[in-house]
């Protein structure tokens, strides 16, 4: 049966966080994987966490089956915390899914299956994963031009040009806010820009909302995105609480659908629950109860949204020390687009021969293009990996 099968190559992400692992070096770094760490190397749970399993360990009275759809509790929590008082919500419903990944799968069958010759866009660069997921889900790929390598920008010319093309066959995936894997978000007038031409061209717009509140703040990171969903008939969104909440492994995400009618979206949401049904049934509950309960409760939100804060701020004050240290290193301001670069990565422009120097040399992991995680540098370590970057870069 299987003699024919040849070994899967390595994951671009999640290999580097194992080569780290086995690297005996004690000074190390693992700027690989987009996890967030504090300040001693930890990715904690957050205490409005522990707070929400305490009391759900408390409560709890049934272990039974919730739903396809998942908890409708936190669909509505989630829904609320993307769109805030969005005319769009009034349109919008969702599905708890295994992670945005989950949702991402979902979200594409079921475009697949409305449309089997849609073309999704994406970013050039994306995250590693997306095209995966589309082309598994059977969707055709194509990119968009989106980081400038010079400018360490978005080139928002030429990704409108290319999006100006696009017609009704077409869905674009953009990332809602922190882009992954630049960092290079963009600005609001493209946001607006983006929105005219959905409407004029009738293209659908799917947002990835992987780390809603690790840019500029929860609300202002979603504020492009609530403008295109205030006008456009119809639009996407997988949303995560990895980051956000901290639950990385509890695989908690959204798949949400707006269309024209909430008839539509509940014609949408049936077939994507036919999907999970024809997959893994139901996702899993523990971390979507946890998001539920700090959502709902007024005092305990307000106090996971310091602990959100804290996050940002500790990931922004990385940002700026590096950027310190690299105009020290190297006497120039060649390495400021760090400090202007939102969420947990920039792209830093290493080559890939660069990236394998500061591996072998260094013992320093990023993901092959030269994606560096902030979220998981330490202050203390960004001498180190400033003097590891000045010295491979420069040559
Ligand atoms: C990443 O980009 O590192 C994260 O989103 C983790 C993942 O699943 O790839």
């Amino acid at each position: 049966m299987f003699s024919n099968l040849i070994p899967a190559a390595k994951d671009p992400i999640l290999s580097q966080s194992l080569a780290c692992q086995q690297d005996a070096r004690a000074n190390k770094l693992d700027l690989g994987v987009g996890v967030y760490r504090n300040e001693q190397g930890v990715t904690p749970v957050l205490q409005s966490v522990k707070r929400a399993e305490e009391r759900l360990l408390n409560t709890q009275e049934s272990k039974g089956y919730v739903g396809l759809a998942g908890c409708e509790r936190f669909n509505s929590a989630m829904i609320e915390l993307l769109l805030g008082e969005n005319s769009s919500r009034s349109r919008a419903i969702a599905v708890q899914t295994p992670g945005a990944s989950g949702a991402l799968r979902l979200l594409a069958d079921v475009i697949a299956m409305a449309n089997p010759s849609a073309k999704i866009w994406m970013s050039d660069l994306s995250y590693a994963n997306h095209a995966p997921i589309m082309k598994t889900a059977g969707l055709e790929v194509a990119y968009y031009p989106y980081f400038d390598p010079q400018t360490k920008m978005v080139n928002e010319t030429g990704m409108l040009a290319t999006l100006s093309t696009l017609g009704k066959n077409d869905v674009v995936l953009l990332h809602g806010c922190c882009h992954n894997p630049t960092g290079a978000d963009l600005s609001y007038r493209a946001w607006q820009s983006i929105t005219e031409m959905a409407n004029a061209q009738g293209f659908l717009p799917f947002i990835d909302m992987a780390y809603q509140g690790f840019g500029d703040g929860m609300e202002e990171d979603a504020a492009g995105f609530r403008y295109l969903a205030e006008r456009v008939p119809s639009y996407l969104v997988a949303s995560s609480c990895s980051k956000n909440f901290g639950l990385y492994r509890e695989r908690t995400g959204l798949a949400v659908i707006a269309s024209d009618t909430l008839q539509q979206s509940e014609c949408i949401k049936s077939r994507i629950m036919e999907c999970a049904r024809s997959s893994y049934t139901m996702p899993p509950d523990h971390g979507a109860s946890i998001v539920r309960i700090i959502l709902e409760d007024q005092a305990l939100k307000e106090f996971w949204l310091t602990e959100v804060t804290q996050m940002r701020q500790r990931i922004q004050g990385v940002r700026s020390s590096l950027v310190d240290a690299m105009q020290i290193q190297t006497g120039t301001h060649q390495f400021d687009f760090i400090a202007q670069h939102k969420g947990m990565f920039s792209i830093i422009g290493a080559s890939a021969d660069q990236v394998m120097r500061l591996r072998e040399q260094f013992g320093v992991y990023l993901v092959d293009g030269g994606r560096i995680n902030l979220a998981g540098l330490k202050e203390s370590d960004v001498p180190f990996l400033a003097s590891a970057l000045s010295e491979v870069m420069a040559s």
